[in-house]
């Protein structure tokens, strides 16, 4: 979902706090600011949350014919790739985490883009040595090898239970007879409509004599049904076959580096997850190469046992705690975190509830402190803890069957409609992963994150990304799955609504409703949801010296939880268009 910049004080501001939240389930209309919160589906059985209804569809279809949370999450994920194409889809890529019921295992699939054999670090700076980020972001020379099939595939090969071709057969369906567009959809492709136009193959899909489609028109895509026919068939197809030759011939008439060897030697990659404690619950999240899962757990570890319930939710004191620790967690994703099979990745000392306690310290209850202040773990920090044994525009969707097995996956092509090209007869939109790269040391990515020497350009290499895939354990029963698309802010908007749940009791419709913050430690503001905040908060917020910037809101969250009665309550972001189904 793209940011918009809204004036710094609303009137709407001046509300009390509960006022405020009255106030906005009376102004329905405004936007893109949360409208309301949203009541969660409830069943007690099974549930699909997608962020679009016919995606949710596509999984609950699924379940209802017998499938588990795999075939579900399938389907509902290659429904996306047709129906909401500007956020991810088959030219991209993702991660997974898998829950089993039976054996209490936490299992992690990452399929997210590679570099191609021919990426270099410098392929990005002009011959002065200056970083061109439309390189990155737009065209062909921005797109990363894409995992999206052979994630799926492997995902359904190991756990699935339905044959393959069911699985893809909704998308197919939809992609070749077509689907009303959404206003969502109208706005995603009015707001990429000059770079569509510029490439032949994704304008005829998404324009219309040169304008982009409305509300209201149906979207058919024959190209991408038939590469969907071909993958129901043979997945195989993308990577060696007629799709994979119809990429690499784009790409070479376009500039681009993916070669048929790249796309041949693309491998998803199973990965331990990266689980910790949190009160009396586990929470597990991807591991790197996403930074999602370390620095989440870093956040839960720097909150510790203090008791944020105390206070109150949102009160202010919680707030700038919350801003102050995400700050550090960001500061040291900026300098330590990388791919982990090319750099490393000081995973232990950084998710080290002892090291978390050392930099609580700093936070002082009263003041924001500047980035300058905030300052990357230094190697001797790294080594005293790493040595510690210790417990150790993307979408997003939630998926969990009869037997209770779970399924988080949010996957991507990056920047809304990824680099703005669609490979020549594939209906393939393309991915821009490579910007999530850092193409120069402190040069900031779409989403304003820096980076630096770890996760520097190289061959084969996997850019590093904020993807938050999360499910935490009660007692080795699942208690909660979630996560969000929204680029830097997917890991703190995770933290907010598991803290939501967990400590301040919300069901999952208060948690992925309610108002967000968000600091990444450069740029030095602390983002503020419109609307969200009373004018007492904001003002003691100021007091403590964060710069506030007021947004309308990001991320399109969705939550599945367990509540006291055993039940599935689930519920998708009321900042976007998905929904939450039980098959019964
Ligand atoms: N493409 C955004 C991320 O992976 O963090």
């Amino acid at each position: 979902m793209s940011l918009k910049l809204l004036p710094r004080r609303s009137p709407l501001a001046k509300l009390s706090h509960s006022a405020s939240i009255i106030g906005l389930l009376l102004l329905g209309s405004v936007t893109p600011a949360i409208a309301a919160f949203v009541q969660p589906a409830r069943s007690d059985l099974d549930m699909v949350v997608s962020a679009h209804p016919l995606a949710t569809a596509a999984g609950v279809a699924m379940l209802r014919q017998g499938g588990n949370a795999v075939d579900g999450a399938v389907a509902t994920a290659l429904a996306i790739a047709v129906v909401e194409p500007f956020s991810a889809g088959i030219g991209g890529g993702g991660f997974a985490l898998w829950h089993e019921a039976e054996t209490g295992e936490v299992t992690a699939l990452d399929f997210r883009e590679r570099a191609p054999a021919a990426a270099g670090r410098d392929m990005y700076l002009d011959v002065t040595g200056e970083p061109q980020s439309q390189l990155s972001r737009n065209g062909h020379l921005a797109v990363g090898v894409p995992g999206t099939v052979a994630g799926l595939y492997a995902l359904h090969q190991r756990y699935g239970e339905l044959p393959w071709n069911r699985v893809v057969q909704p998308s197919r369906v939809m992609a070749s007879q077509g689907f009303v567009v959404s206003d969502r959809l109208e706005r995603a492709i009015a707001g990429s409509a000059e770079r569509l136009a510029q490439n032949p193959a994704a304008a005829a899909v998404f324009l219309s004599g040169g304008n982009p489609l409305q509300a209201g028109d149906i979207l058919r895509q024959p190209d991408l049904a038939k590469t969907l026919s071909q993958i129901a068939v043979d997945p195989n197809d993308f990577y060696e076959g007629e799709t994979a030759a119809a990429i690499a011939s784009d790409m070479q008439a376009n500039g681009g580096l993916i070669t048929q060897a790249d796309l041949k030697a693309y491998k998803p990659i199973w990965r331990d997850p990266i689980c910790g404690p949190f009160r009396q619950y586990e929470v597990c999240s991807m591991p790197p190469p996403s930074s999602g899962g370390v620095h989440l757990l870093q956040m839960l570890n720097l909150l510790g046992d203090t008791d944020l319930a105390a206070p109150g939710w949102h009160h202010p004191d919680g707030l700038h705690l919350l801003a102050e620790v995400m700050k550090i967690a960001y500061a040291d994703r900026a300098e330590h975190l990388g791919d982990p099979d090319f750099v490393e990745v000081p995973v232990a000392a950084l998710t080290s509830p002892a090291y978390a306690a050392a930099r609580r310290e700093e936070i002082e209850p009263q003041r924001a402190r500047s980035a300058a202040e905030v300052k990357a773990a230094d190697a001797e920090t790294l080594e005293r803890y790493s040595n510690l044994k210790e417990s150790n525009d993307t979408t997003h969707l939630t998926v969990v069957d009869g037997d209770r097995n779970a399924l988080s996956m949010t996957y991507t092509i990056n920047g809304s409609f990824g680099a703005g090209v669609v490979a020549a007869g594939t209906g393939i939109v393309l991915n821009n992963e490579m910007d999530d790269f850092s193409i120069a040391p402190g040069t900031p990515n779409l989403y304003g994150l820096v980076g630096g020497e770890a996760n520097a350009v190289a061959p084969g290499k996997t850019p590093l990304s904020s993807m938050t895939p999360t499910i935490v354990l009660e007692d080795d029963q699942l208690r909660m799955a979630v996560g969000s698309p929204g680029g830097s802010t997917i890991i703190t908007t995770v933290l907010q609504i598991i803290l939501n749940v967990l400590v301040y009791d919300m069901d999952a419709g208060a948690a992925v409703s309610a108002p967000r913050i968000h600091h990444q430690w450069l740029p030095e503001t602390l983002r503020i949801e419109q609307y969200g905040f009373d004018q007492l908060t904001v003002d003691a917020l100021e007091a403590r010296g964060h710069q506030l910037q007021f947004r309308g809101g990001w991320g399109d969250a969705n939550a599945i939880v367990v509540g006291p009665d055993g039940k599935l309550a689930g519920a998708a972001d009321p900042r976007g268009e998905g929904t939450a189904q039980g098959s019964h």
